[in-house]
């Protein structure tokens, strides 16, 4: 299916009717046009995914689905913030909008008061083939899914249990032409404050509107689980995780679950 083009300011908007994923799709056509920004947009996915090539439900037309490639310039030791980064964007543009205070679960999962999980963020890196890009260039595919217009009986039962959506938090119904253009402008805000002047302004944003710090936590590192309280979030983006015997650990990817 051919989508609808259009610009919002200088970017292209690619916009589907329905799509498997917009950043499946995103991904290709990077693959063949190189180091462009653009978005893809679409009302429905038959196969959209989030981490760990968990399912995310898409069949219905209310949620918003978007897939922002983003190059950036940075190195690639400080390639793991952009997820942080990408969650402050969101947080902010939300806040914008609508005033809700949504936090942030490490490490971008957006979550109401009530721990009711309103957005999802997938980072996927592309790498090109023959490429002749800088080591420090990388093209960035920002996935962004957000639960909008939802009431709880649009969602399956299993998800029902643990998602919520603006329209459930607020009652408002967003403009969508609104809510993307200001997606954008945020993300383009924080993208571009952190290659310009690093990570540490966006860590305090991060940190102010965090739900992880102080809470138990399970997670496996080397290959094992463990358990831990957070204690902060370190200088370059990790987790400061204190064991009961009193050691202190960085976590720097993978799932964490909160201890009810
Ligand atoms: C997660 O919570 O694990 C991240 C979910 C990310 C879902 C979005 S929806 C738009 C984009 N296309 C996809 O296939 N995934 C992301």
């Amino acid at each position: 299916m051919e989508p609808t083009i259009r610009y919002i300011n200088d970017w292209k908007c690619l916009h589907f009717e329905c799509i498997d994923s917009t950043n499946l799709y995103a991904k290709n056509a990077v693959s063949e046009s190189g180091p462009n920004n653009f978005i893809v947009i679409a009302d429905r996915q038959t196969n959209g995914y989030g981490r760990n090539q968990k399912n995310w439900e898409s069949s219905n037309t209310k949620g918003l689905l978007m897939s922002i490639v983003m190059p950036v310039f940075i190195d690639i030791t400080q390639l793991a913030q952009s997820t942080l980064v990408l969650a402050v964007a969101i947080q902010r543009a939300i806040y914008q909008l609508t005033k809700l205070n949504l936090k942030i679960k490490w490490p971008n999962d957006l979550h109401s008061d009530k721990g009711k999980k309103c957005a999802g963020l997938l980072i996927e890196n592309v790498i090109l083939k023959n490429s002749e890009l800088n080591p420090k260039q990388h093209i960035l595919v920002l996935g962004i899914g957000l639960n909008v217009e939802h009431e709880l009986t649009d969602f399956s039962q299993e998800i029902a249990k643990i998602a919520t959506s603006l329209f459930i938090e607020t009652g408002v119904k967003l403009d969508r032409t609104l809510l993307v253009t200001t997606i954008l402008e945020n993300v383009i805000f924080y993208f571009q404050q952190w290659q310009k002047q690093g990570f540490s302004e966006i860590r305090k944003d991060w940190i102010e509107h965090s739900c992880s710090i102080g809470k138990e936590i399970i997670f496996f590192n080397d290959n094992k689980q463990q358990e831990g309280t957070i204690s902060a979030l370190s200088p370059t983006g990790g987790l400061i995780v204190r064991l009961s015997n009193g050691e202190t650990v960085s976590v720097d990817s993978g799932e964490i679950l909160f201890k009810l």
